[in-house]
């Protein structure tokens, strides 16, 4: 099953159809090496009753070949309720598979490398929250998805790139306290009227892209159409065709098919989202998540044949966090 419009499931696909989708990077004399590996993850998956879930940043070898879902943060949200597997692999960072976990208390939740952070999540701890609580009484706390369990227990809300402003209006509140992303808050506050005090909180990946990038790559394409994820500065957002997640990036390009296309952001979403329109050109002035990098196919791999590592949340946090996650899953 895919959540990206477009992009087919992999699961219970022959080996060599799965080449076939890999194959522009994966040559063939090195696809025996990966063949290994992806044979026994799948063995290893069926016998675990296991089913991984995967961010549309992970590589074209974990995406196209042993990926049952694929999909943005909120589909991996989403997704992580519907399943009836015994364990959760989740191919992505520790934050996502954090709240798989939140979402499924009574399910193994299993990360392929503990060390797969993110600089979001990492800029700002449950004490930050409580402070600004005291310092904005009776203002409602929203709380990007790329945090930790410590800080969403502190939130009443969560949201994702995807959903972001609808969480923010479906409050009814004058004010909102967004945390921790400062641009993807600045993103949404030009797109509602509710005030928004923004935390100081950056996507090492996303705030590297400047106007000058865009720039440079509309003289250097003629005619390029550029998405820029909302995590991007807004001085990236307003050069750029369209913002969205990372599924509404790929809705764009499936439903408009621009012929030249620059996905602002990750460098494997174009890998990924090329296979399902070979059609059209890619230009890929990428930057790349070192923490999303960290799972690999042989990690995967070990990751269930050892059943570790296993992701959990202390039962203090578990509940207040999960209520908030929960309460996001309820706006549409
Ligand atoms: P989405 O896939 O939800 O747009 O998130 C992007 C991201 O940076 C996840 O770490
Ligand atoms: Fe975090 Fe940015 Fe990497 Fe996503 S791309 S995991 S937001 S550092």
């Amino acid at each position: 099953m895919s959540l990206n419009e477009g992009i087919p499931s992999t699961a219970a696909m022959p080996l060599p159809a799965l080449y076939q989708r890999v194959r522009h990077h994966v040559p063939a004399v090195e696809w025996p090496a990966y063949a290994g590996d992806i044979e026994a993850i799948l063995r290893l998956k069926a016998a675990r009753n296991a089913v991984i879930l995967a961010h549309n940043y992970q590589t074209p070898e974990i995406f196209h070949t042993v990926a049952d879902i694929v999909g943005d943060s909120l589909a991996l949200a989403r997704e992580a309720v519907n399943t009836d597997a015994d364990v959760i692999l989740l191919a992505g960072v520790h934050f996502m598979a954090e709240t798989a976990k939140l979402l499924n208390p009574e399910k193994t939740v299993l990360i392929a490398d503990t060390r797969a952070g993110c600089s979001l999540a990492e800029s700002i701890t449950g004490a930050d929250v409580r402070l600004l609580r005291q310092r904005y009484p009776g203002v409602p706390i929203v709380t990007y998805v790329n945090s930790s369990a410590e800080v969403k227990a502190e939130s009443d809300i969560c949201c994702t790139s995807g959903n972001a402003k609808k969480v923010v209006e479906s409050l009814g509140a004058p004010k909102v306290i967004m945390l921790p992303d400062e641009y993807l808050a600045q993103n949404i506050a030009k797109q509602t009227k509710v005030e928004i005090v923004a935390w100081k909180g950056h996507c090492e990946v996303h705030e590297r892209f400047t106007p000058g990038d865009i720039a440079e790559l509309r003289k250097s394409y003629p005619g390029v159409t550029v998405l820029a994820h909302p995590e991007c500065p807004p001085e990236v957002v307003a050069v750029a065709d369209f913002t969205g997640s990372t599924a509404g990036m790929i809705g764009y390009v499936g439903q408009h098919k621009p012929a030249r296309v620059a996905l602002i952001t990750e460098c494997s979403m174009s890998d990924n989202v090329a296979v399902a329109h070979p059609g059209l050109e890619f230009v890929r002035p990428c930057n790349l998540c070192p923490h999303m990098k960290r799972t690999t196919l042989p990690k995967i791999r070990r990751a269930l044949e050892t059943m570790t590592h296993e992701v959990t949340v202390p039962e203090h946090l578990a509940g207040r966090a999960r209520a908030a996650v929960e309460r996001m899953l309820t706006v549409r």
